[in-house]
């Protein structure tokens, strides 16, 4: 093909409704000068995050897997005035350079960064009885997806919206033979998904800047 229509008609999106600006187009730079994976969630997936935040009324914010701040800051700059995001990440060279970015984009008030294992801090905000979030976004290591899906049920209330980055892999996850760890475990994920009576959910396929990929997205009732 000489043209990918897929490309093509997410920068038409990403014109009209997910403009980034120089902060944004920073971290993505950033990324590149540390030697760090493009992995961020796409420009249209972070205005998603944003839309399904305020839908939501989100005040407070969960994160799983900052990278270097790209999703954090899509959806930090939707919470209220008085809003707050805690977002978890374990690689020190990640966190280091994610720190720069939120302070070049002036949300240090109301980002939270906490350095280590999701599984560990979410068992410590458990323990601690951290008050429940509105909205959870799950971008971390992809292998222990179930375990931090049961984990953030317990930081949930009745209309905590949640979204799963990842669930569907360039569609890796239709091979039930797979040895691939990462979709194994999005796969134990998805199957969670289906059998939970306490939420609403679905997946929505993505395909654009990315490649073939989903984000779960869900609602507790
Ligand atoms: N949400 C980011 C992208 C996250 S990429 C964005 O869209 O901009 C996944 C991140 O999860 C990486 O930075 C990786 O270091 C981190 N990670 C991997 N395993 C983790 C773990 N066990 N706990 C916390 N973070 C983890
Ligand atoms: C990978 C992780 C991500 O969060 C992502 O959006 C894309 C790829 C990965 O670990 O391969
Ligand atoms: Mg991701």
């Amino acid at each position: 093909m000489t043209t990918n229509i897929f490309k093509d008609v997410d920068s038409y999106i990403s014109n009209q409704l997910a403009h980034e600006d120089q902060v944004l187009k920073d971290v993505i730079k950033s990324l590149d000068a540390s030697g760090i994976e493009q992995i961020s969630v796409s420009a249209n997936q972070g205005k998603l995050l944003q839309v399904l935040m305020m839908a939501c009324n989100a005040r407070r914010v969960l994160e799983l897997g900052t990278l270097g701040g790209y999703s954090t800051i899509w959806m930090a700059r939707a919470l209220p005035h008085d809003g707050k995001l805690i977002t978890v990440e374990f690689e020190k060279k990640h966190a280091d350079v994610a720190r720069t970015n939120i302070e070049n984009a002036g949300l240090q008030h109301c980002i939270e960064l906490k350095e280590g294992r999701a599984l560990d801090i979410l068992e410590q905000m458990i323990a601690s009885y951290e008050r429940p979030f509105d909205f959870i976004f799950v971008d971390a290591d992809k292998p222990p997806y179930a375990e931090y899906f049961e984990l953030a049920l317990k930081l949930s209330h009745p209309g905590t919206v949640m979204v799963f980055d990842n669930v569907i892999r360039e569609g890796k996850v239709l091979n039930e033979n797979t040895s691939d760890e990462k979709v194994k475990g999005v796969q134990r994920f998805n199957q969670a998904l289906a059998h939970n009576k306490q939420v609403t959910a679905t997946i929505l396929a993505t395909f654009g800047a990315k490649e073939l990929d989903g984000m779960a997205v869900l609602v507790v009732k």
